[in-house]
């Protein structure tokens, strides 16, 4: 017997759930909604309407999607962040929530500079200096990746949003692509933080569909913050500052690497779950 959409959602849903995915219902709705190409109110609309059979396969391969931990985002290849719409390949990090805080700061301090320049250490989609350039319609941006593939994706994004002009990836490690005398008011980083060890413990969503080169920090999570605290502050101008993510856990750590490396101002910030998750610094205005 034919399903009605009701029916096939909610035996998506109750699948999903036995599973143990905690968003069972909303996300078995996204399928269906999905491989109909309908909206929610679409959805609503037809929920007695029978489940179109020559479907029935599309929905299935999700869902099985859906049921090895892939992530909704990787399966639908977008998420939104910042506001924006931003698309993804295997070789880009799921832009989360909490890395929105890069962009407050950077908007925040930015505010009044006509023309500011931004360096991404590690844009993945770009969804950090996209989200800034997007609010600062006089900023350029850098994005800087070691992954090729990342940066075909940040420059797609950047197409999609109307900023490609203002924006320019650089592939390599760090700041090894950037001239010498390049200067920025902003560094951002969302750089990867996982000690390697640590890596494989993590939930199949991350440890399996995110890239091993936006997770992995080395064998203390840090050399990232090592090189960036090290470099940084001589691709800054005067007055500068640099802005990075971090885990819950490092912020002693990554506040005393950029002592040792001669910052000044250092701050932390909470985010909104109450966790440490940003450190911010400057270079001094002389
Ligand atoms: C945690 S992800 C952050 C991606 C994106 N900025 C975000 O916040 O969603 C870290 C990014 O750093 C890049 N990366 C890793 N090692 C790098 C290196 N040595 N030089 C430049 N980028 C690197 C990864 O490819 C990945 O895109």
């Amino acid at each position: 017997m034919t399903d009605v959409l009701g029916q096939t959602w909610r035996v998506l849903r109750d699948r999903f759930a036995t599973a143990g995915i905690e968003t069972a219902a909303l996300d078995a709705r996204l399928l269906v909604r999905h491989v109909l190409d309908l909206d929610e109110t679409g959805l609503i609309a037809r929920e007695s309407e029978p489940f179109p059979e020559q479907k029935r396969d599309d929905l299935e391969a999700l869902a099985a999607r859906r049921l090895a931990g892939e992530p909704m985002a990787r399966i639908f290849g977008r998420q939104e962040f910042y506001g924006f719409t931003f698309g993804l390949n295997p070789a880009t990090l799921i832009p989360r929530p909490e890395t929105e805080m890069l962009v407050d700061f950077g908007l925040d301090v930015l505010k009044t500079e006509s023309a500011a320049q931004i360096l991404d250490l590690g844009t993945g989609t770009g969804c950090i200096v996209l989200s800034l350039l997007a609010n600062l319609p006089g900023a350029r941006g850098v994005g800087i990746d070691i992954a090729p593939a990342a940066l075909d994706m940040a420059n797609h994004n950047a197409k999609a949003l109307g900023l490609s002009e203002r924006f320019t990836t650089l592939g390599g490690d760090w700041f090894s692509p950037l001239e010498a005398d390049a200067r920025f008011d902003l560094i951002v980083s969302n750089p990867p933080y996982i000690a390697s060890a640590v890596i494989e413990t993590l939930a199949p969503g991350v440890r399996v569909f995110d890239p091993g080169a936006a997770l992995d920090g080395g064998i203390d999570g840090l050399a990232p913050y090592r090189i960036i605290a090290a470099q940084g502050a001589g691709f800054l101008k005067p007055g500068g500052r640099l802005a990075l993510e971090i885990g819950f856990d490092q912020a002693q750590m990554v506040k005393g690497i950029l002592q040792d490396a001669g910052w000044q101002t250092i701050s932390v910030y909470k985010d909104i779950a109450g966790h440490d998750r940003m450190v911010v610094a400057r270079v001094s205005k002389a």
